[in-house]
């Protein structure tokens, strides 16, 4: 399977170093889309026969198997439902930009290529979806982070919150998941990846709270509904990117695995 990285950063570059880790020779990355590539980097996947394209016209000429999007939502919604309208299957990690409804209704209207979302930090992701069958009547989801992790959100100028003074857990977001993807676009894509799965993003409540005490992503789900009730806690370390875990890495893996294996686990 020939693979090209939208976005070469923290996450692009956990998930090339395991393929070499777990021998996945199936998989091969052939080429790299990110503006901000230095030369050294540039001369080092040469070495390794990966291209490096300047625009997007380069990665529909290649034509790869799958690209992985891992830059940021604006990224996203820009190149996926381009690149799946060309029979380009991609595989997005800023999972926020599918909440809004014009880029669905593109990729809906116009894709010929799969759109696979990753379960990224989202625990029990299949039991989610499992549920949504039927009736639920409850989701909310609650994510701790160090306020480290939370620099940069745009959601904080409205806040008299200065990040690096904080002393106790404090709530810095409440709302549904729609809300919370604009205010805190890097990190509750977990937030988008629930909404997904179960009722959709106006139906989806998101607590978030900066917490001093903490040094892992934590994030709690509760969902209830005709199936009974689901509660999951899920700690994550984060990778060198605070703002993203290392998880939502492994998942890309595990969702790869998945693509390459005749056998596939789960709903
Ligand atoms: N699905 C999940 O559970 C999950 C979890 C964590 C992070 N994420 C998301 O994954 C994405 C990547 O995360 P990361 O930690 O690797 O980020 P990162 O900041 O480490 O890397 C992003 C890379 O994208 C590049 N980029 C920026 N603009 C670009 C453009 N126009 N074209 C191509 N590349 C461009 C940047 O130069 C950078 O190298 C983010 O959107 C993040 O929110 C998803």
């Amino acid at each position: 399977m020939d693979l090209v990285f939208i976005g070469y950063g923290t996450i692009a570059h956990i998930i090339g170093a395991e393929l070499k880790t777990q021998h996945m020779a199936e998989i091969k990355i052939v080429g790299v889309l990110d503006p901000v590539i230095t030369e050294d980097q540039t001369r080092e996947l040469f070495a390794e026969n990966i291209s490096v394209y300047k625009d997007i016209d380069q990665v529909i000429e290649r034509k790869p198997d799958l690209v992985i999007e891992a830059a940021n939502t604006e990224v996203a919604k820009k190149y996926t439902p381009f690149l799946l309208s060309k029979g380009i299957n991609v595989m997005s990690m800023s999972v926020g930009a599918y909440l809004d409804p014009k880029v669905m209704k593109e990729i809906r209207n116009e894709a010929t290529g799969r759109l696979y979302l990753s379960s990224g930090a989202l625990p029990c992701v299949d039991a989610v979806k499992a549920a949504s069958v039927r009736g639920i009547n409850l989701v909310q989801l609650t994510t701790r982070k160090r306020p480290l992790a939370l620099v940069g959100a745009p959601g904080l100028s409205d806040l008299d919150v200065e990040l690096d003074k904080i002393k106790e857990p404090c709530v810095v977001f409440e709302g549904n998941a729609i809300e919370a993807v604009k205010a805190f676009p890097a990190n509750v894509n977990i937030a988008a990846t629930l909404s997904l799965a179960g009722v959709g993003p106006l139906r989806t409540n998101v607590k978030i709270i900066a917490d001093p005490s903490v040094t892992r992503n934590i994030h709690t789900i509760l969902v209830e509904g005709d199936f009974g009730k689901l509660e999951s806690t899920i700690e994550c370390m984060p990778s060198e990117n605070p703002k993203t875990s290392l998880i939502a890495a492994l998942s890309a893996i595990a969702l790869l695995k998945d693509l390459i294996s005749p056998v596939k686990i789960g709903s």
